[in-house]
Parts: C-alpha cells; structure tokens; sequence
C-alpha cells in the first residue's frame, strides 16, 4: 500500500430487516451510527470508501459510495461483489442472524396468524469472506451483552478476523443507538486496546489509523 487514496475500504453498517410480511419484520436497535463515523473517518484519512447501510436514519456521508440495502441477503450480494476489490472491510452491521423460514406476499391477519415463526439462519457475511480473503485486512465487531472480551477474542478467531473491536451493547452511553462508545480493540495477536468512552467519532478515528494497511 503506497499512499492513504490507494487504500479501497468497505464498510457495512446498520441493521437488516427480515420480513415476516410487508408489515412486520426481524430486526434489532442498530441505528448505523459507528458505521457511519467509521465511513467518514475513512474518507478524512484519504481512502475510497464503499458503504452498504441497512435501513438507518441518518444522512449520507460526503464522498462515500452508498449502497442502501434492506435484508441480510441483500448485504451479503453487496459485500460478496465489492470484497475482492476492497483493501480493508470493516463490518459494523449488526446483520439479522435469523430469517423467517417463510416470507408472507401480504398482511398475515392476526387471528389467522401463526404463533411461533420458523426461522433460518442467514448466511455469515463476514465468515464467508474471511474464507476466500487474499490481501484484505479484515475487521469485525462483536457486540455483546456479557463477557465481551471473551466472546469478542473467540468471534475474532472463528471468523479469521485481523481485528475483533469488541463493543457492550445494552447499556445507555455505549453500543446501539448512542453517539459515545467505549470498545477493546483486539489484535490476531492477541495484543488489545482500549479506546474510550468517547465519541463515536473519535472512536472511529482511532480504528481507521490503528487498522491502517502497512505499506508493502
Ligand atoms: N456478522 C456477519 N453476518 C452475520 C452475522 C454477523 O457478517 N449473519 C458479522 C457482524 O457484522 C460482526 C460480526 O459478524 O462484524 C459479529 O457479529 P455478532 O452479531 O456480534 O455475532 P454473531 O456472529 O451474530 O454471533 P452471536 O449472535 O452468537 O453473538
């Protein structure tokens, strides 16, 4: 890697939705935010950045190329076509783990309605690029409620991860939906750092230089 506008990133940010029927979905509290400081601190760092965004409410970054999607599978499309060419991918979106086995076309009327709801998993976007990764520098969030460092050193291992940034989520001031955060930043090594609590912003400063491709 030459210079800072040579390194191609990829970030997923956001939650997906996984329809039971066109009104009701599977879903959980992301609301993008860490994934969006992450894309814009990318982009201040000089890096072409590639954004795939679950549904989320918040404005679009300047100079990111945006691809909106709504569903796990649609994700998975999206990242499995821009991976080869990405230098790093950073996965902050809390993808849905489970889909319904059965998508209704129209509103299931509530007393006809099934109570339980068979559900499949989705595919692992991450584990599956992570299989075919070549010179990419991979990163990846776990976001845990408990025994996040152990949880988050584990996930970093299973899906061959460069870098675990393990996140508590659950909790007011860290994780889902706030602007602060405070994360452990952990290495294949096994070295870790802590970051924060600060802004989310800041955070995601720190992740971009810390995970900054060596030049080669
Ligand atoms: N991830 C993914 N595809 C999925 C689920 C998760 O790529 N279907 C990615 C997330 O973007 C994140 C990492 O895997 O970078 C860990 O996600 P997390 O939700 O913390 O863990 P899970 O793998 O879903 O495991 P568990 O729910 O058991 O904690």
């Amino acid at each position: 890697m030459s210079n800072a506008s040579s390194i191609r990133c990829l970030i997923t940010a956001g939650p997906t939705r996984e329809f039971i029927d066109p009104v009701r979905f599977l879903s959980n509290p992301s609301t993008g935010k860490m994934g969006f400081a992450l894309a814009e601190a990318a982009v201040a760092a000089g890096w072409t950045v590639d954004l795939v965004a679950g549904p989320v409410a918040l404005p679009e970054p300047d100079d990111v190329i945006l691809y909106p999607v709504v569903t796990a599978e649609e994700m998975f499309h999206h990242v499995d076509a821009l991976f080869d060419a990405c230098d790093v991918l950073i996965m902050t979106a809390a993808v849905s783990d489970f889909r319904p086995v059965e998508q209704h076309a129209r509103k299931e009327k509530k007393d006809d309605a099934a109570l339980t709801i068979e559900l499949e998993r989705t595919t692992d976007i991450l584990k599956t690029m992570t299989e075919r990764k070549a010179h990419q520098t991979v990163v990846g969030f776990a976001a845990e409620t408990n025994d996040v460092e152990v949880y988050a050193r584990r996930k970093l291992e299973e899906k061959r991860c460069d870098w675990m940034v393990a996140n508590k989520v659950g909790e007011v001031g860290a994780g889902f939906a706030s602007d602060t955060n405070a994360v452990t930043l952990i290495a294949a090594d096994g070295s870790s750092l802590k970051i924060g609590p600060t802004s989310k912003a800041e955070i995601a400063k720190q992740i971009i230089q810390l995970v900054t491709p060596s030049a080669s």
